[in-house]
């Protein structure tokens, strides 16, 4: 059983696209800075997923050139898996490239890591082991 834990949307302003998913009925249950991606988040919890979305905090952010390069849109969707170094090893045992060796701190405490969307068909997909 595999879960879909959010789909990642990159956004210039989060205040401004909030208002979008606001009247869509969709309320953000908190808004929280990743240091790491140079991004600040915020999650927006839908029956059984959530939507996150992913608003730069410096120019040398990678979703900062995502944006410039794509403009805002749908940027990646996460599968949720229980041991993220075993899921990693299981990928790279078949031949799917990761974009880092180990898995890093996403929002909310989890561990994260992405795979190459070359490897995936041209879908950006991350992977997160919940903390704990
Ligand atoms: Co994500």
């Amino acid at each position: 059983m595999r879960f879909l834990d959010h789909i990642g949307i990159a956004v210039g302003s989060l205040e401004r696209r909030l208002a979008f998913y606001r009247a869509l009925g969709l309320e953000a249950e908190a808004v929280e800075e990743v240091p790491s991606e140079k991004l600040r988040v915020a999650f927006l919890p839908i029956e059984g997923t959530s939507i996150e979305l992913l608003e730069p905090t410096a120019p040398e952010s990678p979703v900062a050139a995502f944006i410039a390069k794509r403009g805002e849109g749908l940027h990646h969707i996460c599968f949720r898996v229980a041991d993220i170094r075993a899921a990693m090893a299981e990928l790279r045992a078949n031949g799917f490239e990761l974009l880092a060796d180990e898995p890093r701190r996403g929002a909310h405490g989890s561990l994260v890591c992405f795979i190459h969307p070359r490897s995936a068909g041209g879908v950006l997909v991350e992977l997160s082991q919940p903390e704990g």
